[in-house]
């Protein structure tokens, strides 16, 4: 299923080398954009899971994802991985309303920064896209694992 998923999103050889180029922009500002999304969950009262005993290893967890994924080979360990988070949410009652709606405000925070570097504007682009791939592979996964576990 991942290697038709990679397919349709044309994730190739090129998509992956810009991913990794992509990693090396966002990582510096990481931090700030997980402590950012975390603060708005909490102070959006979403979930009681997000409390202030939970969020340290929240933003970890979170912040070890993004790079991983970045980096993905899309084998095994990353199936394993993006299927636990699902079955995470899914334990925590969180919506696939709220999954999604947090994964556009993490995508709008990197892509503050994309637009904001000194890059050409056809890098930024380029940039662009690739998020954009990924976050597509990475919410279809998550989301399909929330629903097999539900209907299961
Ligand atoms: C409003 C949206 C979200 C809320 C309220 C939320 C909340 C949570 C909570 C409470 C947990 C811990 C569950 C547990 O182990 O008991 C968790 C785990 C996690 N979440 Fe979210 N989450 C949201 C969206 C996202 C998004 C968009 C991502 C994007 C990648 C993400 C990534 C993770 C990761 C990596 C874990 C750790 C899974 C593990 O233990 O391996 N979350 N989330």
């Amino acid at each position: 299923m991942i290697a038709k998923l990679l397919d349709f999103l044309d994730i190739d050889a090129e998509t992956r080398a810009l991913a990794s180029r992509l990693s090396d922009l966002l990582s510096p500002r990481v931090n700030d954009v997980i402590d950012e999304f975390y603060s708005k969950v909490d102070g959006s009262r979403i979930s009681p899971h997000v409390n202030a005993g939970t969020v340290a290893t929240l933003k970890v967890k979170q912040k070890r994802h993004w790079m991983a994924l970045l980096h993905s080979r899309f084998d095994d360990e990353y199936f394993d991985s993006i299927r636990r988070i699902g079955m995470r949410h899914r334990d925590i009652d969180l919506s696939p309303m709220w999954y999604v709606a947090g994964y556009m405000r993490l995508k709008l925070s990197f892509v503050e920064i994309i637009i904001r570097s000194d890059l050409p504007a056809v890098t930024k682009g380029q940039f662009i896209k690739t998020l954009d791939k990924y976050i597509a592979i990475d919410m279809a996964l998550a989301m399909s694992t929330y629903d097999a576990v539900i209907v299961d």
